[in-house]
């Protein structure tokens, strides 16, 4: 089957938001199919480099052998969770001008049935964007209670009939698991009452699977939380996202560390203004042109935010102090933890919490499948 080509999105908004210095030190978080970094290295100087990071390694190899020839680019497989060791393994810590990341997923890993992310190609019920570790969808699948599926239906994928997709998934998955992606979008679309006929009926239920199975909210708080101590003075941090629970995560980090910046009067002479607040927020376009909906439907949920790194001290960040609780996505975790213990025979999850019981849930199906790893990274 031809693949599709993945196209990038606001390219040349992202480019010139990283404001690329001609030897400047660039970070691609998130390389794809290097649509973005082959854009950065057109602007980068013979000294310039590039560290390009993909957890997805099939994403790697492709980057790897794109820029084969070009020795500024070292490409990393890796969550970009980790940003802070792959930049440190290089002495590059607080040398940094520009840090990209593109969230989501690649047109390649949607247009690979065998991936497991779309309803409209049926494949193996994966959904990993590491294939190499964690669990796949239908191994978790065979871990989760009701109760917390239903929250990932709700929480992650905003799905109003998240009890009966959640239930109707866990009763099918415990008589013979869910194998593919097109076994899984037919049950969802039957449990469905009715449907808005604009929108595949699966698409809720998919998205709220992949961010939790990826853990993907996590993954980005884990990252920003780093990126302000590689940043050089001045070095810019570009991210692309594309629903609002992203954004959301993304523009309360950079409200927080911008904010007596962003606060103070625009005649303050602007040393002062930053030795106060470690970012500043760099005013931009956050969407995507007309032109570019119209040539490339993905990106018209895409929303850009940019910040600036200042002189101002890094200052000691905690995750629940400046994201707020995140209580499910550490439930999710702690759940897959266990799940995967419990898979191979060792402890039970806790997963439902006391308060929580009175929500009828199914028996919580063994199917006795071996996670291939749990989550190592
Ligand atoms: C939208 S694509 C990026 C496309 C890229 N900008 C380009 O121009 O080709 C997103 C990529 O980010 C990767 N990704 C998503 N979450 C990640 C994470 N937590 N750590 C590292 N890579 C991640 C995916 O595997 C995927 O390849």
């Amino acid at each position: 089957m031809q693949q599709a080509k993945h196209i990038p999105v606001m390219l040349s908004e992202a480019i010139n938001a990283l404001a690329i210095r001609d030897n400047g030190i660039y970070v691609d978080a998130t390389a794809g199919a290097g649509g973005h970094c082959s854009a950065i290295l057109d602007q980068l100087g013979d000294k310039g480099r590039l560290l390009a990071i993909d957890r997805d390694p099939d994403a790697v190899a492709g980057v790897r052998n794109r820029f084969a020839e070009d020795s500024r680019i070292e490409v990393f497989h890796s969550p970009f969770s980790r940003i802070a060791e792959v930049v440190a393994s290089q002495g590059l810590t607080g040398k940094i001008n520009g840090i990209l990341v593109d969230l989501g997923v690649s047109s390649m890993q949607l247009d690979q049935p065998g991936r497991g992310f779309s309803f409209m190609r049926s494949g193996e019920l994966d959904m990993r964007m590491d294939s190499a570790h964690g669990m796949t969808l239908s191994q978790w699948l065979s871990t989760i209670d009701e109760y917390l599926l239903v929250r990932v239906l709700r929480e992650y994928g905003e799905e109003r009939h998240a009890r009966r997709i959640a239930a109707a998934i866990l009763e099918q998955h415990a008589q013979r698991p869910l194998e593919t992606t097109a076994e899984l979008a037919e049950l969802v679309a039957r449990a469905m009452p009715r449907h808005d006929h604009k929108k595949h009926p699966a698409t809720r239920t998919f998205q709220a699977l992949r961010i939790a199975l990826n853990d993907e909210l996590g993954e980005l708080q884990r990252f920003l939380l780093q990126v302000i101590g590689l940043l050089a003075d001045g070095g810019r941090l570009v991210v692309l996202s594309f629903h609002s629970l992203e954004d959301r995560i993304v523009k309360r980090f950079i409200q927080q560390h911008a904010k007596l910046t962003d606060e103070l009067p625009l005649d303050l002479p602007v040393i002062n203004a930053e030795r106060l607040a470690p970012l500043k927020r760099v005013r931009v376009s956050k969407k995507p042109s007309r032109d570019e909906v119209a040539s490339n439907p993905r990106s018209r949920s895409v929303i850009m935010r940019v910040a600036e790194r200042t002189s101002a001290p890094i200052p000691q960040q905690d995750l629940d102090q400046l994201f707020g609780i995140e209580e499910l996505t550490h439930r999710v975790e702690e759940q897959k933890r266990l799940g995967g213990a419990k898979a191979r025979g060792g402890k039970k999850s806790t997963s439902k919490p006391a308060a929580k019981q009175s929500f009828q849930g199914l028996p919580n199906p063994q199917s006795g499948i071996q996670p291939s790893k749990l989550a190592d990274c």
